[in-house]
């Protein structure tokens, strides 16, 4: 079980007017990758090292599972936990294999055990191992160093992901395919994932759910869908930049506003549209084939359904408010 819940979590820095996080609750669902989503300074890094106990609360209780962490080891702890952060943090004087081979090391695994998971999570991140293996940090470029910094937080097979704006100083074409990498991954790997971020695009792109803070309180909790078409206030409307419909529906993914299947499902000539797709794209799928409504795929499997009523209302109401 890798639900995180955090219960009426308060941090007060020592001599500070007011805590930097204040009174959060709300649970992460195992398997979903939550954004933690808000202006500089509200508050999310400090959210997220308090999980893996980097910071202890003032007041409240985080549990992971049913386990309470503060009755967890901090190291057993943080080997649990995958960490990444945006200066990839790796150690310059070891190599790429070594970086990542730091975890399954403490985990005491045995020598060809751990080639194995370097080489494996090497391609998993699409740095071919043989060439990268041995290379030392500095002979990548950022976006590589993150992918090493990603893979390394993989390597024990953590159930749980803490990414803080782990490409916040990547470039926009670069960030695009780590963010790709993501959904890819989470795919296929579906762990508990709370990802900061303080840019909107991402946090529209990648969330199953968005946390949004505001002066170190947790202001709504949703998916990026319902965050869009119904804002709880004017500050998260603003955030999120709500009126602008067209930019909306290019970042929303359809699964995100899809409908189930009915129960009479039939695929019958109906347009397929990937999961991970935009809504803008589903919207000019419908027009250009006139078809009432799209079938949602997951590889080769219907998962939902689309409709034009699903991408007017994503739109249309998030216009009027
Ligand atoms: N180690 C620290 N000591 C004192 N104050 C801190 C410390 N870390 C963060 N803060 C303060 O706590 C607030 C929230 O910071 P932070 O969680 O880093 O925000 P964010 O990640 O959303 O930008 C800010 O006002 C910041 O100045
Ligand atoms: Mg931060």
């Amino acid at each position: 079980m890798s639900t995180i819940r955090f219960e009426q979590v308060s941090l007060q820095f020592p001599g500070a007017a007011r805590p930097a996080v204040d009174r959060c609750s709300c649970q992460i669902e195992s398997g979903k990758l939550v954004v933690i989503l808000g202006p500089s300074g509200c508050g999310k890094t400090t959210l997220l090292k308090m999980v893996n106990r980097l910071y202890e609360p003032t007041a409240g209780q985080i549990y992971l599972g049913d386990q309470n962490i503060r009755q967890i080891q901090k190291t057993a702890l943080r080997q649990r936990i995958g960490y990444v952060i945006q200066q990839s943090g790796l150690f310059p004087h070891m190599t790429v294999a070594q970086n990542i081979a730091v975890v399954p090391k403490l985990l005491g695994w045995p020598r060809t055990r751990i080639q194995t998971r370097v080489d494996e999570l090497l391609t998993l991140v699409e740095l071919p191992p043989h060439e990268y293996r041995n290379r030392y940090p500095t002979q990548l470029s950022g976006g590589q160093q993150q992918r090493i910094g990603l893979a390394r937080a993989l390597a024990g097979d953590p159930q749980v992901m803490l990414m803080d704006e782990p490409f916040g100083a990547i470039d926009a074409i670069t960030r695009a395919s780590l963010q790709d990498e993501i959904l890819r991954l989470q795919r296929q790997f579906r762990k508990t994932i709370l990802f900061v971020s303080h840019d909107v695009e991402e946090a529209l792109r990648l969330a199953d759910y968005l946390l949004i803070m505001q002066q170190g309180q947790i202001v709504q909790y949703d998916t990026p869908f319902n965050v869009l078409t119904n804002p709880a206030n004017e500050f998260v409307h603003n955030l999120i930049g709500a009126d602008d419909m067209v930019r909306q529906l290019s970042l929303l993914r359809v699964e995100t506003a899809m409908a189930d299947l009915p129960i009479n499902y039939s695929q019958n000539g109906t347009p397929r549209i990937d999961r991970s797709e935009s809504l803008r794209h589903a919207l000019s799928l419908i027009l250009k084939t006139g078809a009432p409504k799209l079938t949602v795929m997951d590889e080769e499997t219907p998962i939902g359904e689309i409709t034009l009523e699903h991408i007017r209302d994503s739109a249309s109401l998030a216009a009027t408010r």
